[in-house]
Parts: C-alpha cells; sequence; structure tokens
C-alpha cells in the first residue's frame, strides 16, 4: 500500500536529531528554525524530556479518563502559574485543530447561540469546525461550508461590528496569524474586540496554537495587549512534539458531564511529555529566551535590503523579502542546510524554531541568508 499523498515532500528524511540540530540518513546535519512546524519548544530530544517520558512508558502509557490522573492535575498547576490564568480550568485532547473544535463547541454549548466571527487569512486546523473558520476554500470540503461563520477584516473593529448579532456564541482570532504570514492583531484592536464580545455576550476565543506557549516572549502572544480571553486554545510546543492539545477555560464556563469527551487526551504518557517539556521551560527561562533572541535577530535583520516587511515578535517571525521566497527559502535548506518555515500568500519566510535557540544559531542564519539574498 502506498501513502496518500496530500504533502509536498522534500526529499529528506531526517533520522536523529538534538536541540536545533536535524541529521537526515545520509548523515547530513542541518539547522532547525523551523521546529517541525513550531511543534519543538524545548529542543530536540532533550534530556530531561527523555527521561520523563521513557521512565513513563515503563510505568504506563495509558488509560482513560474514566480514571482519575493526577498528571492532569499537576499539569494544570504549573500551566496556571506559567500562564498567569491562574483560576482557568484545563481539557486535554490531542492536536490545534482538536483543541479549536472543543474551544467553538464549548462557546455555542455556553451561550446557546449558533454563529461564530472568524477572521480572513486565519487557520485554525482541518477538522469539521476549524475548517470551517479557517480562511482557505480550498481545504474545505462541502461538508465544512456553513453560514454560521461570519467574516471580519484583522484589525478592523468596524468589519467586527457589522456582523456582530445575538446568535454569536464567540470570536475566534489567533494571537497573531501564522498560516497567514506573521500579522499581529493590535493592541487596540484585541481592546475593542475583548470590550465588543463581552458587551454582546460572545466568548473571546483566542487561538494561541502557534503563536502561544512561550513563542513570543510572553506564555500568550496576546498577553503582549494585556486582553484576557475567555477560552485559550494550545498545542504544538506543549508536548514537545507528543501530539498532546489543549484548551484553557474560563472558571464562569460550568463544565457539565458529557458536554466535551475524548478517549486519548490527557493520557498518561501524553501528560508526562506535557509535564516534563513546561518543566525545561521554567527552569530554563526559555520564555525569556524566546524574548531576549527574539530581539537579537530583529536587531540583525532590520533595514536588510533583502527585506520588504519584517513582522512578529520574539521567535515568530515573518521575513517578506523583495525576491522570490520560496527560491531563497529552497537554497536555505538546499545551500546552506537549514531548515524555515514559508507563507506562500505573503512571500513570506517563516521562522519558528526552538526556544531554545542560541546567539550562535541565529548568528548562522543571518550569514546564511545575507549569502542567499546577494
Ligand atoms: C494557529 C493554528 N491553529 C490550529 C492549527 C491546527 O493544529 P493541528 O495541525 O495540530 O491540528 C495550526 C496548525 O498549524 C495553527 O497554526
Amino acid at each position: 500500500m502506498n501513502t496518500f499523498e496530500v504533502f509536498k515532500l522534500y526529499p529528506i528524511a531526517i533520522e536523529s536529531a538534538k536541540g536545533l540540530e536535524l541529521t537526515d540518513t545520509e548523515g547530513k546535519k542541518y539547522l532547525d528554525l523551523y521546529g517541525g512546524h513550531g511543534v519543538i519548544s524545548i529542543g530536540h530530544c532533550q534530556e530531561d524530556y527523555v527521561k520523563a517520558v521513557t521512565a513513563q512508558l515503563n510505568k504506563i502509557g495509558f488509560y482513560s479518563n474514566s480514571v482519575r490522573i493526577p498528571f492532569q492535575e499537576e499539569l494544570a498547576q504549573k500551566l496556571q502559574k506559567i500562564s498567569g490564568y491562574s483560576d482557568y480550568k484545563l481539557f486535554l485532547v490531542n492536536s490545534g485543530a482538536e483543541a479549536n473544535e472543543n474551544a467553538l463547541k464549548l462557546a455555542s454549548f455556553y451561550t446557546n447561540r449558533s454563529k461564530v466571527i472568524a477572521f480572513r487569512k486565519a487557520f485554525h486546523g482541518r477538522t469539521s469546525l476549524a475548517v470551517a473558520v479557517t480562511d482557505s476554500p480550498a481545504i474545505q470540503a462541502p461538508i465544512n461550508k456553513t453560514d454560521k461563520v461570519l467574516w471580519a477584516e484583522l484589525n478592523d473593529i468596524e468589519s467586527v461590528k457589522a456582523v456582530m448579532d445575538s446568535d454569536v456564541a464567540a470570536v475566534i482570532i489567533e494571537g497573531i496569524q501564522g498560516v497567514g504570514g506573521v500579522k499581529i492583531p493590535s493592541t487596540d484592536f484585541l481592546k475593542q474586540l475583548r470590550e465588543l464580545c463581552s458587551k454582546n455576550g460572545s466568548l473571546l476565543i483566542i487561538d494561541e496554537i502557534q503563536s502561544g506557549y512561550g513563542r513570543t516572549g510572553k506564555f500568550y502572544a496576546h498577553q503582549h495587549s494585556g486582553v484576557k480571553a475567555d477560552i485559550i486554545s494550545m498545542a504544538k510546543g506543549i508536548a514537545n512534539g507528543f501530539p498532546v492539545g489543549a484548551i484553557m477555560i474560563n472558571p464562569e464556563i460550568p463544565a457539565k458531564f458529557g458536554m466535551l469527551g475524548t478517549t486519548f487526551g490527557g493520557n498518561h504518557l501524553g501528560c508526562a511529555a506535557a509535564l516534563a517539556t513546561v518543566e525545561v521551560m521554567m527552569k530554563n527561562n526559555y520564555v525569556d529566551n524566546a524574548a531576549k533572541m527574539g530581539e537579537y535577530l530583529f536587531g540583525k535583520l532590520k533595514g536588510h535590503k533583502a527585506i520588504k516587511d519584517l513582522r512578529g515578535k520574539g521567535l515568530m517571525v515573518g521575513i517578506e523579502t523583495v525576491a522570490d521566497a520560496s527560491e531563497i527559502r529552497n537554497r536555505l535548506l538546499f545551500d546552506e542546510h537549514i531548515f524555515t518555515g514559508f507563507s506562500g500568500g505573503v512571500n513570506t519566510i517563516r521562522l519558528i524554531p526552538p526556544l531554545c535557540i542560541t546567539k550562535k544559531e541565529i548568528d548562522r542564519f543571518v550569514e546564511a541568508f545575507d549569502k542567499v539574498t546577494k
């Protein structure tokens, strides 16, 4: 049987990794500034993480949510502490799309309303509700298309007001649009959005799947603006590669038995991976490192003649290039052995590296970028 070919693949197979270094099956080394799509937060094969996951696997890997899994409570406490959302509740799932699916469903249950406002160029995942609020008709099957989703423009509060009504359960917005090309909602806009949602009785869902978990130098990107969300979705960096997703929920939203559920979500092994990740992050102050290294990188790239626009915060960086960004990205990979991300619609190279990156690794990227854009 062959695989179902839905991805464009690079002819590279990665065999092992450590920190930000990837090694392919031919022994070639690469610098990973993509983090497997923003997933590797504390570095590949981080020692304490490997130890914790291995030890857990030798005890118990999985049991269902029909029993207490104390790990979940421990993780909730750590997340409350590191995120500053001290009284929020945690619900664990397995992926980003599933986190958004549950966030939207929960908002609809709580408000007893059926519509949602989403933003142009947003990406929220590929399951049915998540893809319905994703602004990409090509990845929506006919069954996903719905008139329950109302569209507004990022950073344009009037466009939100124009579609807001008494049946809107929630507004969903990315902390920073990732796939859309590292587009940042302004502080003013987020504050106005928060106010509008509260006034209308709609929940504010912030998708921090790519922009959260320390990536921007604060635990969640929206915390740069001082607003609070009602539900926050996360995944990617949460367990350094182990598939875990989650939502954090305003304590005013009551839980009812059966309203949400999952077989795999919150299992022992996933929790051990997530717990080890957050512990390593806290111990090494990786959120601060993201802020510092981001500043260093922005300082190095600012005013570069090959760059048309430089966007982002911390270690979520969008480099819109003057020349064809896909060509530059290919040269970075094949000539300079550096993995980066890409947002095609806006000719932008996306850097979402592990949060443990050092100045030396940034210098190597800047040197390579200079070379391939000469
Ligand atoms: C902002 C955002 N939301 C949701 C998702 C979907 O996450 P997953 O692929 O884990 O379902 C992604 C994935 O790229 C994302 O960037």
